[in-house]
């Protein structure tokens, strides 16, 4: 493993956190496990000199392989289920009832690979039923992590991983893959999903406001200024009675924020 000094660990904490969010400031060991292999294959001999090509932007390429390397991707079907029941006895009927244009706007901000989307889909899709085909249901899914979006659009699953979801919907929404032992996502479910890449540092653009936003997990490696930044572009993105959903190990700060708690880790406009 290459030696990671003090000032070239700050320097790529510094850049990292300004332009992406992520704190890495305790993740020193973590930073020169994950890179020195990336560093020595693309012929640097120190962190150094990495470093100083990363900085002077000459290559999104790299930054992108170095973002890969060091954000953390875990997810899976179904995960902290309780939002999930939650947006189907709670916020598809209020949705049903009041959207009168029939066009839905949900966002998974920091989709990872796709398993928080596809599950949205599914619930859509079981939700809807036969009357799917006169809503607009789409979900938006972005992730700054190409790698990750990757995985996501090629919709491809352990059949293990499939585990939480409920009874009866591997058959509905799945079918087998050639690779021995995935499942891919059937079409009705994946077309359902637009994946984008997007840095959640950046303005917040989109057509239209949010229904409902998923932001879960992602902002657990963002420091206090920067998670309330984010929920403030968040809310201004959100309609007069949106909601937004984060990871359950997160919390909003009570001052400062003007969404309303719900339940645990949910908030409403
Ligand atoms: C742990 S995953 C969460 C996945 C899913 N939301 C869940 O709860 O299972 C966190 C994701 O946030 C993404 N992420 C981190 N910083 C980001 C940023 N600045 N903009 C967009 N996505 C980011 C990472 O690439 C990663 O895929």
């Amino acid at each position: 493993m290459l030696s990671l000094s003090e000032r070239d660990f700050q320097r790529l904490v510094n850049f990292v956190k300004t332009n992406y969010g992520i704190n890495l400031e305790h993740k020193q060991q973590l930073i020169a496990g994950r890179l020195s292999n990336v560093i020595t294959s693309m012929g640097y001999n120190t962190f150094s000199e990495y470093i100083d090509h990363i900085l002077s932007r000459k290559s999104p390429e790299d930054i992108e392989i170095m973002l890969n390397k060091l954000t953390t991707n875990y997810t899976y079907f179904m995960r902290e289920e309780a939002h999930f029941d939650y947006f189907r006895t709670t916020v598809l009927p209020w949705l049903e009832q009041t959207k009168k244009n029939r066009v839905l706007s949900i966002w998974s901000a920091g989709c990872s690979s796709g398993q928080e989307p596809y599950t949205l889909s599914m619930i859509l899709k079981d939700y809807f039923g036969s009357k799917t085909g006169m809503w607009d249901t789409r979900v938006l899914a972005t992730d700054i992590s190409q790698n990750v979006l990757d995985t996501a659009a090629a919709a491809e699953y352990e059949e293990e991983s499939l585990r939480n979801l409920p009874a009866g919907w591997k058959g509905k929404y799945f079918r087998k893959s050639s690779k021995p032992g995935f499942y891919t996502v059937a079409d009705c479910i994946k077309s359902n999903v637009i994946f984008r890449r997007f840095n959640l540092m950046e303005p917040i653009r989109f057509k239209l406001q949010f229904d409902v936003i998923f932001c879960r997990n992602v902002m657990i490696y963002f420091d206090q200024p920067t998670k309330e930044a984010l929920v403030k572009r968040f809310y201004d993105s959100t309609v007069p009675g949106g909601y937004l959903f984060i990871g359950h190990s997160e919390s909003l700060p009570k001052s400062n924020i003007d969404y309303k708690y719900v339940i645990p880790a949910a908030y409403r406009k």
